[in-house]
């Protein structure tokens, strides 16, 4: 790789450890962050560990089309060779963006859809993209309906699940239409992260009870690392291996109409 690999959410705990292993192994790296003061604080903590780190930091919030259109224009000529859709969140509860956009929605699917779609002319036409999902996608029944869930509908870890479902079948429609494209999916597994608290009274007894036993971020992001250096596209990273993409996420008739869906909501 010779250009920059572009980690939305990298200030978060996987992004982070993402960010500090691909320094570490000589990589040029761009952390996309939506808060510049705790990116530089991130960046300090790498350099410290790698002085050598090559690392960049650029504003990125996906709540806002404007911010994702502003961050591609400040790039400039800046060389990309990979990008790596981390950043994420389960929204506490229901809001919509400037946008009009559900929160959740915008952050893991309708944010980095646009990031993707904008990057394409600045990526090499090999590129990999990597796309973070989740185990809670498996019973996820998406339509293109679902894209703009309303307050009635918003359940936080069904809306998170459906999110990342759509990101699912973007990232099978986009290998589809940029064959050349290595468009991969990474599940890191249950990870010990800010992520999993979810503003109930339990939170407290679930840093006890649960966390211990998640995966700590530098190994939950194992399979995406290796996603970033795959030789070829359309699997699925899970736990040390890799596979085909499971039949349950096949559907390229749906994966069009919310390819086309996404557009129109947009306005790409
Ligand atoms: N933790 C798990 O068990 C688990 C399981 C499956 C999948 N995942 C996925 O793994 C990825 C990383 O999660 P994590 O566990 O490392 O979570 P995390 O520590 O909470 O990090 C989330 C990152 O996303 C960023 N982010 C949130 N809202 C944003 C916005 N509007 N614009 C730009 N960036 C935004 C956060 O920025 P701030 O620092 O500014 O908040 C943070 O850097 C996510 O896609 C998540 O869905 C996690």
């Amino acid at each position: 790789m010779s250009g920059r690999i572009i980690v939305t959410g990298a200030t978060g705990s996987m992004g982070a450890a993402a960010v500090e292993a691909l320094a570490a192994r000589g990589h040029a790296v761009l952390m996309a962050c939506r808060n510049r003061d705790k990116a530089e604080a991130v960046r300090k903590d790498i350099l410290s560990r790698v002085p050598q780190a090559d690392i960049l930091i650029r504003q990125l919030d996906l709540a806002s089309m404007a911010s994702v259109r502003l961050f591609v224009d400040s790039l400039g000529d800046e060389p990309v060779e990979a990008l790596f859709n981390n950043a994420g969140v389960i929204s506490k509860g229901y809001f919509k963006t400037l946008d009009g956009f559900e929160n959740t929605f915008s952050v893991n699917y309708f944010g980095p859809w646009l990031l993707t779609q904008l990057l394409l002319p600045k990526l090499p036409p090999d590129a990999r993209i990597v796309n973070m999902i989740s185990l809670t996608c498996r019973y996820a029944r998406l339509d293109e309906t679902k894209l703009q869930p309303t307050k009635r509908e918003f359940r936080q870890l069904k809306t998170y699940a459906l999110a990342k479902r759509a990101m699912i079948s973007f990232s099978m429609e986009l290998a589809r239409r940029y064959p050349s494209l290595r468009v991969n999916l990474a599940d890191p597994g249950i990870v010990a992260s800010d992520m999993i608290d979810l503003g109930h009274w339990y939170d407290g007894l679930a840093d006890v009870l649960f966390k211990p036993f998640c995966r700590k971020p530098k190994a939950g992001v194992q399979p995406a690392l290796r996603a970033l250096a795959a030789a070829e596209g359309n699997r699925y990273y899970v736990g040390k291996g890799s596979r085909e993409i499971p039949e349950r996420f096949r559907d390229p008739e749906l994966d069009a109409r919310i390819w086309a869906a996404t557009e129109a909501l947009i306005g790409v």
